[in-house]
């Protein structure tokens, strides 16, 4: 059995650190959060230095990274200088999520589908094409914006102000000093991860986030209101996937300099044209994870060896022939202000059990009590053999946990792709 150690603090990182966990590994999370203390051991917070000195002190085998951020500053490179397995990709390679020009461009070049698209770096130069564009037009901050630097624009008047509330007014800080605009693509989207050593690759179950706040996909872009998996009306798609975005992909990768190892997230759209990419992510997505974690028979720190060894063909990947659906349980005003500081109660007691489990992000300990301390405060995920029966567990234990302003989807798996 082997010591894990799992970076990052939301529910993504909860799912990832349960899916070493029921393996019978040693699973440590830093900084985690309060809620995943009956799983893994909590680590605080560490710089990299820090958790080079951690992992040796306590012989740990592997670091999983889970979120974008320490990825696009180097904490892969940083690691794997000092003699540690990391999965995740080195920083150069994480430019495929952390610039949405270099994303673009490759893909441009290498012929991978997706949406037309022109980058720009001066306001007035983008205005002026905007003003000449047809509608809708998407406008997409460059760097990181937590994925809510994307701007559907129904005509000139929306796009502009996007425009200047990103370049100018730099609601997202430097993310926003480039823009893409995209051509805009019709269709229904579903999400993929590829495990890939570099040169090969094994793509996992499709999946599907909700990302609008509200039912019916109303309202604002969210980091992701719920997510359900498998999508089976995705897997007629998988080998011109593979075939057609992963596999080049990764070459693409590796020509210019930079191949990508760990885990590459594809967020697709399933046009007339077949599957394009929206977006490339550098990591696991949340809260899909928190649906396709729980299926995974296989065991991630086998599958995690495989990567670092350069033999992912060489391994099958088995899932459980069920469904998972995960429900977020936000904070009131979401994703706008929001108080913190919440108690969180559960009518019944703590939900457990193989067929359900939550996934904790925003809470933290306040005295004895749960208290919430970010926008996405829990995942409440279910497992069924069914879509219908996981949808209707799920949404029965939601019922079960109160704080006072919670909101959360109706509608999280009933689109029935
Ligand atoms: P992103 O953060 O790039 O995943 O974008 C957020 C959401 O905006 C996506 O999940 C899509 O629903 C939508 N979106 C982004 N780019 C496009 C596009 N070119 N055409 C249509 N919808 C898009
Ligand atoms: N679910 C979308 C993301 O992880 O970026």
């Amino acid at each position: 059995m082997g010591k894990v150690l799992v970076i990052g603090s939301g529910g993504r990182e909860h799912a990832i650190a349960c899916a070493f966990k029921r393996n019978g590994h040693k699973t440590y999370v830093s900084p985690g959060n309060f809620g995943m203390v009956e799983d893994v051991i909590l680590v605080p917070a560490m710089d990299f230095p820090a958790t080079v000195e951690y992992v040796k002190a306590n012989a740990i085998d592997l670091v999983f990274v889970g979120p974008e951020q320490p990825l696009s500053e180097g904490i892969a490179d940083y690691l794997q200088e000092n003699g540690i397995a990391v999965i995740g990709p080195s920083r150069a390679a994480a430019r495929i999520e952390s610039s949405k020009a270099f994303a673009k461009n490759l893909m441009q070049r290498y012929g991978i589908p997706t949406a037309a698209y022109r980058s720009f770096d001066r306001l007035e130069e983008a205005d002026a094409y905007l003003k000449d564009s047809a509608y809708p037009q998407v406008i997409k901050a460059d760097g990181l914006a937590a994925g809510k630097g994307v701007v559907i624009a129904q005509d000139y008047k929306e796009a502009k102000s996007a425009l200047e509330a990103m370049m100018q007014d730099q609601v997202f800080g430097e993310s926003g000093s480039r823009v893409v605009i995209e051509e805009f693509m019709r269709g229904w989207e579903a999400s993929v991860f590829a495990f890939t050593d570099g040169e090969n690759f094994v793509s996992t179950i499709f999946s599907q986030d909700h990302k609008p706040l509200l039912d019916g996909d109303k309202g604002p872009n969210t980091g992701g209101m719920g997510a359900y998996a498998p999508v089976k009306s995705a897997e007629k798609y998988r080998d011109e996937v593979n075939r057609k975005i992963f596999a080049p992909t990764l070459k693409a990768m590796r020509e210019e300099g930079c191949p990508y190892k760990g885990v590459l997230y594809a967020g697709l759209m399933i046009t007339d044209e077949g599957p394009k990419v929206v977006e490339f992510n550098c990591r696991f997505g949340d809260p899909e994870t928190e649906v396709v974690l729980p299926l995974l028979k296989t065991d991630l720190f086998a599958i995690s060896r495989a990567i670092l060894d350069g033999k992912i063909s060489k391994i099958d990947i088995e899932w459980e022939p069920a469904y998972a659906v995960t429900v977020v349980a936000a904070s009131g005003g979401y994703p706008g202000k929001y108080e913190k500081n919440i108690t969180i109660e559960f009518n019944d007691g703590l939900l457990r059990g193989d067929h359900h489990k939550i996934f904790f992000a925003g809470v933290k300990r306040q005295g004895q009590d749960l208290v919430t301390s970010g926008g996405r405060v829990m995942m409440v995920t279910a497992i069924a053999e069914s879509l219908d029966l996981a949808r209707e567990i799920a949404y029965r234990d939601i019922e079960k946990v109160r704080f006072a302003n919670m909101q959360y989807r109706k509608d999280i798996g009933s689109k029935g792709y």
